[in-house]
């Protein structure tokens, strides 16, 4: 009884307190708050939001995304890049391919002194170059080569009397197929001899030639200028007849977007006497920008993909704004680069998925922003820090991250 009288009078004093029993009047109690009274809010009974947990990116790598459509990534190298434990992680766990990004260039592959001793021109491995194939073969990376015959970052020795530009005498053109010959023969029959050449499956056999006019590059470039514009189908014709079956050989070109008719025209002369292709492929270097039109870029991988011949981007990499109108890398601007990271890797999984295009592999010209030949356009990936972009996965197709919802 005593417990049900407890639990009544509990119940009133409950219900009382409910409908506001024994309220004290405003008036009584409340003083009026002046001007420079704090007023403390009572505590209300309305829970505050918890803020739902910002989505944390998935777990993704490159080369799982290219590979399931069948296609290398690769990025350019540097003995750099290798030499600390965190970066090659980061490029062991994301490519399955590399370009050296200086250490193949004729600049750093041709010895004066012995060229000058023998009389003929010499191929001398670098060190850098033999320690990024050897850490390409312990690691299973495929290597793309680049790059033979190019204008720039070749020594100028090599068109002159006596390999000596001092002389101020340039070879007759003879000579000069001579030593064009004997730079290709050199570099193909040194990588198989010293037992690198499996690890290649594309070579840029020439680097940018053709003009955005449509015009063959004339200035400054002494291949033309000794042997004539035929020196783009004897480079080929050397390059089948010493490359190993297992390198694609390639013709590799910037603005490809600007130069498309010039470079279908051209790349149909580079047959033999019966017709058949002395290339295997076309390069495109994609040295772009958000401010370019994909539906162009389409146009001319589409155009080029019609001759049939393999197609490879081989240094890609996309500046925030427009040649010369650099901007700057805030947060609308990278997921700007996001999407159109998106959208170029998506109409290319496109193509290669319905057999219009025949890409085996897609390079990227370096990791993060910072190393970049680019980086005053951020253009990469990573940013200078190596945290990973909304270009990241725009690349990697993951279109919740890739900018789409800025
Ligand atoms: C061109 C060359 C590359 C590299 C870049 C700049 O695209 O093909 O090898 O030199 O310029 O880094």
């Amino acid at each position: 009884m005593k417990k049900y009288l407890a639990f009544v009078l509990t119940a009133v004093v409950f219900v009382c307190c409910l409908a506001g029993c024994g309220k004290k009047t405003t008036s009584e109690t409340t003083p009026t708050p002046t001007a420079t009274q704090e007023v403390t809010l009572p505590p209300t009974d309305t829970p505050t939001p918890t803020p739902s947990p910002v989505p944390e990116p998935p777990t993704v790598y490159l080369k799982d995304v290219f590979g399931a459509h069948g296609m290398k990534v690769g990025t350019c190298l540097t003995t750099q890049m290798i030499s600390m434990s965190a970066k090659e992680k980061l490029i062991l766990d994301n490519y399955n391919s590399v370009t050296m990004e200086n250490a193949m260039k004729p600049d750093y592959i041709l010895d004066q002194k012995k060229s000058q001793e023998t009389g003929s021109l010499v191929v001398a491995f670098n060190d850098d170059m033999i320690t990024m194939l050897d850490w390409a073969k312990a690691n299973n990376m495929a290597v793309r080569g680049h790059t033979l015959v190019w204008y720039s970052q070749t020594p100028q020795w090599i068109f002159y009397d006596n390999f000596d530009n001092k002389t101020g005498k340039l070879v007759g053109r003879d000579e000069m197929l001579k030593r064009m010959e004997s730079l290709i023969k050199q570099m193909f029959e040194k990588l198989t001899a010293e037992g690198y050449a499996d690890l290649f499956y594309a070579y840029d056999i020439v680097n940018e030639a053709w003009m955005e006019d449509g015009k063959i590059r004339s200035q400054m470039n002494n291949w033309y200028t000794i042997i004539g514009d035929d020196y783009l189908w004897y480079a080929f014709y050397y390059a089948n007849k010493y490359a190993p079956e297992n390198i694609n050989l390639f013709y590799n070109d910037y603005n490809e977007q600007f130069k498309t008719n010039a470079l279908e025209k051209f790349i149909k002369t580079l047959v033999d006497e019966d017709g058949n292709w002395l290339i295997d492929g076309i390069g495109f270097q994609a040295h772009l920008y958000t401010g370019d039109s994909l539906t162009d870029y389409f146009k001319t991988v589409d155009q080029l993909s019609k001759l049939g011949l393999i197609i490879e981007i081989t240094e890609l990499d996309v500046g925030l704004g427009a040649w010369q109108k650099i901007k700057q890398p805030t947060e609308e601007n990278l997921a700007e680069q996001g999407r159109f990271y998106y959208n170029l890797v998506k109409g290319i999984f496109e193509r290669v998925d319905n057999g219009t295009l025949k890409m085996d592999s897609f390079t990227f010209w370096g990791i993060n922003d910072g190393a970049s030949w680019r980086k005053e356009y951020n253009p990469l990936l990573l940013d200078k820090n190596f945290n990973k972009k909304p270009a990241f996965y725009g690349a990697c197709q993951v279109k919740e991250f890739a900018g789409f919802d800025q």
